[in-house]
């Protein structure tokens, strides 16, 4: 009913017809809209009659309430709403919100014909739009569950120690030029976690040495291009890195630099990212998922440090991942460290990599989808060999700050 009061007015406006050509892997025309604008597709998610691969297939971009896919005009029952839109055409008995409105005589019958697609005088068929109740707000502050915390990589590819072009599509690089004349510098990671924001760690944004860029989707640090060979699928993989500007940055206001409590903050993006199977949002836990307990393993993926002659370190070109187990405040203690409030302590489990790096975030999955637990926090690269411990934030004590964080900003 709201969208046939939206429709109305829509009418007079000429802005609210918008199309955007596209073309589908079939090579189809199309028009790329949000889903739910496309009923044909959005009534086949939504009775599970297409597969998310297939439906990775026809996306074409994405909006903050969910993907926009290469929604087809020859499909039969598709058909243009007076908005421009498209909507299904079907018997108008079986179009809930013209017979709603009817009803209520919230429409005249002269628009019901204007809605006319087929049918005969005894069953005529309408263009009927907006399947479903969309009462969700086009600002989706952070990514929804349809679409965070997927990796490309989990769909056939599994071996422990190697990286994936695909694997960790969440992470960012954050840029920094020490002076104006310096080169740039990768000094802080972070995580996408909506379409505009990445969240890092507070003490990677200071005013001193301000964060330039964030380099999203990178996998290779040399090649601008990245491709690998998987021969489990026969298949190249590619990814191309994507650098935005750092519009703005937020630290928490209790940040306290002598202390490190408080250690979270956010990058505002110049904008909006656009998803793809290298660079996607993860997920931010809610309480209907299981936290992780003490001795269950954490992922980290970051560009590691190797030791050169001198003590002298060098980032690996490839990302790298590594897993760390959660561990008692007591544990770190024992490493002569001392948690800050919502910091907890972990221990790498695996002594060949340590990805020693601040800001990165420190995820694990449940049901095939990734969430952030912590923002990893660190200071010494020389961990290779030592069982040492890493630090993090815990996110999911911060999650009503990052929300409101970013509404306001
Ligand atoms: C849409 O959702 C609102 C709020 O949840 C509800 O009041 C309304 O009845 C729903 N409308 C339809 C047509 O289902
Ligand atoms: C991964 O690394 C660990 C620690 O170095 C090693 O024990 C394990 O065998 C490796 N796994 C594979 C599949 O290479
Ligand atoms: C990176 O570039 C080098 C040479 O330019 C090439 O040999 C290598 O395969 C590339 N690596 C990836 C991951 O694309
Ligand atoms: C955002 O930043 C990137 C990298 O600096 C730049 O290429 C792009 O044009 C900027 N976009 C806008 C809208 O300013
Ligand atoms: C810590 O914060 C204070 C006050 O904001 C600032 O003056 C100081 O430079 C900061 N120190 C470091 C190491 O960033
Ligand atoms: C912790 O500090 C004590 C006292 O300064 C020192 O003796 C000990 O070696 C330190 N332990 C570690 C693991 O650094
Ligand atoms: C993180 O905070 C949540 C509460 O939001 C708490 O339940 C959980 O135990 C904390 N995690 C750790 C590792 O301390
Ligand atoms: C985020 O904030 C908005 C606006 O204050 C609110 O409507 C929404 O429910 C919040 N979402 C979460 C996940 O807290």
């Amino acid at each position: 009913m709201k969208w046939l009061l939206k429709t109305g007015f829509c009418l007079f406006i000429a802005v609210c017809v918008r199309s955007e050509i596209c073309r589908t892997s079939k090579d189809e025309e199309g028009e790329c809209l949000p889903i739910n604008k496309c009923p044909g597709i959005y009534v086949k998610q939504a009775d599970k009659q297409i597969s998310d691969d297939d439906l990775k297939k026809l996306e074409c971009g994405s909006t903050y309430a969910g993907p926009k896919v290469c929604c087809t005009l020859p499909e039969q029952k598709v058909c243009r709403l007076p908005t421009g839109l498209l909507g299904e055409c079907k018997p108008l008995y079986a179009c809930k919100p013209v017979i709603i409105a009817l009803g209520l005589d919230k429409i005249e019958s002269e628009f019901v014909q204007r809605l006319s697609c087929g049918g005969t005088d005894i069953r005529p068929e309408v263009c009927c739009g907006e399947l479903f109740n969309n009462t969700e707000p086009e600002r989706y502050a952070i990514a929804p569950r349809s679409l965070c915390g997927l990796q490309h990589y989990d769909d056939y590819f599994h071996t422990d120690n190697d990286t994936a072009i695909t694997e960790f599509p969440w992470v960012a690089r954050i840029a920094y030029r020490r002076s104006p004349e310096s080169y740039v510098e990768f000094l802080c990671s972070g995580s996408i976690i909506s379409t505009k924001y990445v969240l890092t760690a507070a003490q990677c944004l200071n005013d001193d040495l301000e964060p330039l860029f964030a380099r999203l989707g990178e996998y290779h640090s040399l090649n601008e291009t990245d491709c690998a060979y998987y021969p489990d699928i026969s298949a190249d993989e590619c990814t191309d890195f994507k650098d935005l500007k750092v519009e703005k940055y937020i630290r928490h206001p209790g940040y306290d630099n002598k202390t490190g409590v408080h250690d979270i903050g956010i990058i505002k993006l110049n904008e909006s990212i656009k998803y793809t199977d290298y660079i996607r949002p993860v997920c931010l836990l809610s309480s209907k998922i299981p936290r992780p307990k003490v001795t269950d393993q954490l992922a980290i993926s970051s560009w590691g440090w190797t030791r050169q002659i001198y003590n002298i370190f060098i980032r690996t070109k490839f990302r790298q991942k590594t897993r760390v187990r959660l561990t008692t405040a007591d544990e770190c203690r024992q490493h002569n460290i001392t948690l800050q409030e919502n910091q907890a302590c972990t221990i790498y489990t695996n002594t060949k990599t340590c990805l020693y790096e601040n800001g990165g975030p420190v995820v694990y999955s449940y049901k095939h989808q990734w969430f952030q637990e912590g923002i990893a926090l660190s200071g010494m690269k020389n961990c290779v060999g030592l069982s040492a411990p890493l630090l993090y934030t815990n996110v999911s004590m911060y999650v009503n700050w990052i929300n409101e964080t970013i509404f306001s900003n």
